[in-house]
């Protein structure tokens, strides 16, 4: 278990972990909201029916289309006494790179604020290390959109962010260890967690290290290898290593995937908008991975599922996906 998480604090018996600058708890298990195609509608009975499940952590984005619908479930929530305060909640969005540019991060954070209908966020992050024309939105961002992110000025905006009280803390996503050094050596605020690709197929053991040493709590997205979404595959679920450890234990392939995540002191967006399946992946904090299940997880071979191809461009700052990254593959 990570530094300052704990099992206590929680009614819903999902442990948290307590952020840095605001000592504000992040549920360590958190509703993922993005979908290609995405169903408003979906989304907002899908976070209803989680939060009726006890998931009190909700992870959306800018880009997602999914702030909306989840601001109407919220909103629906506190009317008929699902949750008596909005306080009770953890909500984490994302800058998109269109609005990567220094004056209009606090714009940007205010119009996801409106969709949300919230006065903050809890945890506001740069979705991805790279800069996109002015307030352009598209996805794929167009080979020639593409622009260097100004760290300095991009960084200054997220912290003004964090003192005007429109976000808790502050941070980022999709970042390597070289990324995350250059924004340290500028931060006055240091980010408090970086979002990443993470599961047994890519276990980030240099990124993990790298976080635990400089203090960033890290953030687990793709926990399940995004079964079913444009950007995930079914290695995860259909890896026969899992399944052995799966039905030995009476467990899910599933679980055994969030658990072991859960063992390494991250925290977990998972996606699913199936009730079963949600509740599913809740009952993972009452058993653990013995020693010899923790080897043989730690034998599967490594490679990153979400390369960050659509981020590369002739034009912009990173050629190949070699380069989003650092290098480190
Ligand atoms: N920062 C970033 O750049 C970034 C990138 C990707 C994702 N994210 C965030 O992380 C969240 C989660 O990642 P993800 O959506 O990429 O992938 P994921 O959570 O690994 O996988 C989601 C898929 O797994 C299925 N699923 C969920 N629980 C299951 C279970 N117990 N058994 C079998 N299948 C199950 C879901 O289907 P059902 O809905 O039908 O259950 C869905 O198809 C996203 O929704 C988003 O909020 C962030």
């Amino acid at each position: 278990m990570a530094k300052g998480s704990s099992l206590v604090g929680s009614c819903h018996s999902i442990p948290e972990h307590e952020l840095p600058s605001s000592g504000k708890r992040m549920p360590l298990l958190g509703f993922g909201s993005a979908a290609s195609p995405l169903v408003p509608e979906t989304v907002k009975m899908a976070a209803l029916e989680a939060l009726k499940l006890g998931y009190r952590h909700f992870d959306t984005a800018a880009k997602y289309g999914s702030e909306e619908p989840l601001g109407e479930a919220i909103a629906e929530a506190l009317s008929i006494g699902l949750i008596q305060s909005r306080d009770e909640l953890f909500m984490t969005t994302k800058l998109w790179c269109g609005d990567a540019h220094g004056d209009l991060v606090v714009p940007a954070l205010k119009r996801s604020l409106e969709k949300l209908k919230l006065e903050y966020i809890d945890l506001f992050l740069i979705h991805w290390p790279v800069s996109a024309k002015r307030g352009t939105y598209e996805f794929p961002i167009k080979e020639e959109d593409f622009l260097p992110m100004d760290f300095n000025g991009v960084w200054a905006a997220m912290e003004d962010c964090q003192r005007l009280g429109l976000a808790k803390e502050i941070g980022v996503s999709n970042f390597s260890c070289k990324k995350l050094r250059d924004i340290l050596a500028i931060a006055k605020i240091p980010p408090a967690v970086n979002q990443v690709e993470l599961n047994p197929f890519w276990q980030q053991n240099k990124l993990r290290e790298f976080c635990q040493e400089n203090g960033i709590f890290l953030s687990a997205y793709s926990p399940l290898g995004a079964i079913g979404a444009f950007w995930g595959s079914n290695r995860v679920l259909e890896s026969e290593v899992l399944k052995e450890i799966a039905k030995a234990k009476g467990k899910t392939v599933a679980q055994i995937a969030l658990r072991w995540i859960y063992e390494q002191g991250v925290s977990i967006i998972v996606k699913s908008f199936n009730g079963e399946r949600m509740k599913e992946n809740l009952e993972i904090f009452d058993w653990s991975l013995n020693v010899e299940e923790l080897k043989k997880m730690s034998q599967i071979p490594q490679s990153r599922g979400v390369p960050g191809k659509h981020y590369t461009s002739k034009y912009g700052p990173f050629k190949t996906v070699e380069d989003i990254w650092d290098g480190e593959m």
